[in-house]
């Protein structure tokens, strides 16, 4: 009976797993997150050789994409259809289109598929006291800014109400500016846009005037976030389920 109970759990758990694979397989858009000057790849998946045309589009504007990577864009194909961008700046970060148009033998028509993206752009700087810090956040797609500097996560920016904060200004170039900068600022700073959606973490040290290389957080979507929620509970289960055989099992001996 309980090692039938030890199955199921692993069943669950395995069912999950494969569930968490096929998950972005469907039609909800696709996270990639980069980190700025990095590369970011946005795949395609089409195994078919029959491509006749790659186009990627945002909401607003539509991105020529090089056939290789010798042109002088920062945006090319790469193998089949996949697509990079190189060089990632913030500005890039929201949401992308790939459509692909693909030969099919049995009709006239072109037949097309999409795929949807949203990006994430993230960064790490370090910033020395009483220094400017100008970020470059404040781009369309942006509606509200918040940070965690002061331990709780507070709302510094937003698109209809400007700076929320006596510690900062922003200018019509897309700036985001801290005139001068002290240690109590140091913390996450996420831009999001309409939808809540997070286009851009910068993650802000006091220090050295070294770039610092700590590992880049990682971006969790709130389905990530419940996922790995979940895998704990299961654990925990499982755990506490073998623990109570094992009680069972001495129970039995004596
Ligand atoms: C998938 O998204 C496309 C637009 O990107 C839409 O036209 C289509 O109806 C969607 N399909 C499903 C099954 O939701
Ligand atoms: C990004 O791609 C370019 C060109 O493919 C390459 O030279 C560069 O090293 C890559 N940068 C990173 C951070 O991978
Ligand atoms: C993008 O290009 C298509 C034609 O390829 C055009 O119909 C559309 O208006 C363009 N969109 C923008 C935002 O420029
Ligand atoms: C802000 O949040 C990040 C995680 O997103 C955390 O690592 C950091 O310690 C927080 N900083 C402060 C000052 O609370």
């Amino acid at each position: 009976m309980s090692k039938c109970l030890n199955l199921l759990l692993l069943l669950l758990m395995f069912c999950f797993f494969y569930q968490k694979e096929i998950l972005p397989a469907g039609n909800s858009s696709i996270s990639v997150s980069g980190k700025k000057r990095g590369n970011i790849t946005l795949r395609c998946e089409h195994e078919d050789d029959n491509i006749v045309h790659v186009e990627l589009f945002t909401p607003s504007r539509n991105i020529s994409v090089c056939e290789t990577e010798e042109c002088r864009g920062r945006v090319f194909k790469e193998g089949n259809c996949d697509v990079v961008i190189k060089n990632l700046i913030f500005s890039d970060a929201g949401k992308y289109t790939l459509r692909i148009y693909y030969n099919n033998d049995q009709t006239e028509l072109k037949p097309k598929k999409d795929w949807t993206y949203h990006l994430h752009i993230h960064d790490e700087i370090s910033v020395k006291t009483g220094e400017e810090l100008k970020m470059s956040v404040l781009w369309i797609d942006a509606d509200k800014v918040k940070t965690n500097s002061s331990g709780e996560w507070k709302e510094v920016w937003t698109r209809d109400h400007g700076v929320q904060s006596d510690r900062m200004n922003d200018d019509n170039d897309g700036n985001l500016i801290i005139k001068s900068f002290l240690d109590s600022d140091a913390g996450t700073y996420r831009v999001l846009d309409t939808e809540g959606e997070i286009l851009i973490t910068v993650t802000i040290t006091a220090g050295e005037n070294t770039v610092s290389h700590r590992s880049a957080p990682e971006h969790w979507s709130w389905v990530e976030n419940v996922h790995f929620g979940f895998v704990i509970i299961v654990f925990f289960m499982y755990i506490v389920i073998i623990a109570v055989q094992f009680l069972l099992m001495f129970a039995g001996i004596i």
